[in-house]
């Protein structure tokens, strides 16, 4: 009884962790099926302790909340989500509590994206929206113009509201990680986070480039237009040419709905983008409304969630790899074989204390699950095939990068390499991240060329990419004078940077962008930064004591200070946002939208300019901007201004508000 009530609090608290990283951050840790499990398990105690159920339980979740930097929107009819069955049992459960005669439902595959909404008038597409809290979500409007296969105009007139998934294939989305790493930048975990992280971008120019999709599969207030059923609505969507995933069935009677779902478990590896179930809908929407729903999901649907696919491979041998902040991370390497319509030979081993756990052994036949994530895992090892040759997989004691100690934190599963100073792989991962997006954006500087710099010892701490000379970089192997010139350009720029930027490309455990523009709002210089005590710096909202131990302790840290000198040497910008505003905050409380092309700044330049003047940068116009800043080929934001009387100024008038 207590173990139950202390596990539902622990649940509460990993979930609420895994949920801000998977919603917010667009950064799973755990798979969609591990996150699932935990929410029924939850499930399951709070049935047994309804007296303790968290208002803000997981349970009743629909989706993230709106993001700040897009208008919100409230949406007229709420957008559910769906109750899950996990095997044909469930699914019985749920047929019985239809409770009706007549069974007919329409089954389409469950597309893993991101739920949004669309809305046409007169025949015109004129607003998107997330799904945000499922009431309120935000205003994506243009970057879902930015997705070809939606079309900006239907046949049908009147006031339209269709919803659906937008989704990344698998060609766009091998195609976007190939980028990423090639360019030193962190690779997304799954075709859905890719989706979903793509949408959150303020420039839509972004969300072309990177090859979005959709599928339709609602009609709001579908009887309104004429229709009657579910597979009526999927026509009615087909006929106005908006996009509509190809596998779905009406299907008469239970069995063929079970052997709809059981046809395309593997079949859907075909296909080229991800699905990770089915959804079972009843056909007849007048019974819609009769059956109605929980404030959480529909009773007259369900999603019935396909098992993550399991093969057997064996485990050739076990690589451990050193990460930016020291974590030694063992890697599988497996026999190659197939695995969810993918040649699968490497896959993830979590930590060492799994190895144990799990009892692995090096020539083991392991079983591999690859559930939403492109890494697979390794459930468990198939012990009555072991022929004694196996080998037992011996922790390693010293870095295998460094040869340094490693040392087991307390609190933590993670072995860590103390060689914090001089370890070259902790340096080749703090220089890739150092110049990646989440840092300074130093354009061409990626995993392969950090590794030179390690492994040639012309970097020894970060400070010294400033140092290396054309000839230097031009040496380097892939590299040449072109190259190189532009690398020192864009070191350059690096200089320019905000301080906000620079501090998050410092590595610092826990501080990224967010956690690092916050620390520049509530210090008026760096110097007082440096030096604020931990519990000053968790008393900042946003700030958490973790985060406030972890900054306190690099500051404490004599080679941190001495890197910090050097970078301040070389010109980077170490002046917090609040100096700039203190000298020059005639920006403050004003909003600005950019729409269109500038000809002289990038948008992010411009929006960060306006930032360090005090003013807020929106993707949407509303009737609270004060400017929309119009470049070439500005689009709907412009008519929108317009209507609403907010003053639109051109990219010259722009620059001469800023340095008046
Ligand atoms: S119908 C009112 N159909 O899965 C319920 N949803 O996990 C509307 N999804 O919130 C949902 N494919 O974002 C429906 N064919 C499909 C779907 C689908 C993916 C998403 C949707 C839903 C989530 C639930």
């Amino acid at each position: 009884m207590n173990k139950e009530i202390q596990r539902m609090d622990e649940l509460y608290k990993i979930l609420a962790r895994h949920a801000h990283l998977y919603y917010d951050l667009d950064a799973p840790e755990i798979s969609d099926f591990e996150y699932d499990a935990l929410v029924r398990e939850l499930k399951e105690l709070e049935l047994k302790h309804p007296e303790l159920v968290n208002e803000n339980s997981p349970t009743k979740r629909v989706g993230g909340a709106a993001a700040s930097s897009f208008a919100k929107v409230q949406h007229k009819t709420p957008m559910l989500s769906l109750d899950n069955v996990f095997n044909l049992s469930e699914l019985e459960n749920f047929y019985s509590r239809l409770n009706l005669e007549k069974l007919e439902f329409t089954c389409e595959m469950k597309i893993d994206g991101a739920a949004v909404s669309l809305i046409y008038e007169d025949g015109k597409f004129i607003r998107g929206a997330t799904r945000g809290d499922g009431k309120i979500g935000e205003d994506i409007t243009e970057n879902l113009r930015a997705i070809k296969s939606l079309p900006k105009a239907i046949k049908a007139k009147g006031l339209v509201e269709v919803r659906g998934e937008v989704l990344m294939k698998w060609d766009s989305f091998n195609n976007l990680n190939k980028s990423r790493e090639l360019k030193g930048e962190s690779l997304f975990a799954n075709p859905r986070n890719a989706a979903s992280g793509t949408l959150r971008q303020l420039d839509a120019k972004i969300v072309e480039q990177r090859g979005l999709d959709i599928f339709l599969y609602y009609l709001v207030d579908a009887e309104s237009h004429g229709v009657k059923t579910q597979s009526e609505v999927l026509n009615w969507l087909i006929e106005n040419n908006l996009p509509v995933q190809p596998v779905w069935q009406k299907c008469v009677g239970l069995e063929q709905v079970n052997n709809f779902i059981l046809e395309w478990q593997d079949k859907r590896f075909e296909l080229d983008y991800v699905t990770d179930g089915a959804v079972i809908k009843l056909d007849d929407l007048t019974l819609w409304n009769k059956i109605g729903a929980t404030s959480h999901a529909p009773r007259w649907a369900v999603a019935y969630k396909y098992p993550p696919e399991v093969a057997s491979a064996k485990l050739l041998s076990i690589d451990v790899s050193v990460g930016r902040t020291g974590v030694l991370t063992p890697v599988a390497n497996l026999e190659p074989v197939r695995l969810a319509g993918t040649q699968v030979s490497r896959a993830g081993l979590h930590n060492f204390d799994e190895i144990k756990r799990k009892d692995i052994r090096v020539g083991d036949i392991v079983k591999v699950r690859k559930a939403a994530e492109i890494i697979p895992e390794i459930i468990e090892v198939d012990k009555s095939l072991r022929n004694g040759s196996e080998k037992i997989f011996e922790e390693p004691v010293t870095c295998p990068a460094c040869g340094e100690r490693v040392v087991k934190v307390h609190g933590e599963v993670a072995l860590r390499c103390v060689n914090r100073a001089s370890c070259p792989a902790q340096l080749k991962e703090s220089i890739v991240y150092f110049a990646s997006r989440s840092g300074l954006n130093i354009m061409g500087l990626g995993d392969k060329l950090a590794e030179q710099l390690v492994n040639s010892q012309r970097v020894k701490i970060l400070s010294d990419l400033y140092d290396l000379s054309l000839d230097e970089w031009a040496s380097f192997d892939k590299m040449g004078v072109k190259s190189a010139s532009k690398i020192l350009a864009e070191l350059e720029k690096s200089k320019t940077q905000p301080a906000a930027n620079l501090i998050a490309a410092l590595g610092i455990r826990y501080v990224g962008k967010t956690a690092a523009e916050i620390l520049c709002n509530n210090f008026n210089n760096f110097e007082d930064l440096k030096n604020a005590s931990a519990e000053k710096l968790a008393e900042i909202e946003g700030i958490g004591e973790v985060t406030a131990e972890s900054v306190r302790a690099f500051f404490d840290d004599k080679a941190n200070l001495e890197l910090l000198n050097k970078l301040e040497a070389h010109g980077l910008n170490f002046k917090l946002n609040n100096n700039l505003q203190a000298e020059n905050n005639k920006l403050a409380g004003k909003i600005f939208v950019f729409t269109g092309e500038l000809s002289s700044l990038k948008r992010d330049d411009a929006a960060n300019l306006v930032k360090a003047l005090g003013g807020k940068v929106t993707n949407s116009v509303s009737s609270k901007t004060n400017y929309l800043v119009a470049g070439d080929k500005g689009g709907s934001k412009l008519s929108k201004a317009e209507s609403l009387g907010v003053k639109i100024i051109d990219e010259q008038e722009f620059l001469n508000l800023i340095k008046a």
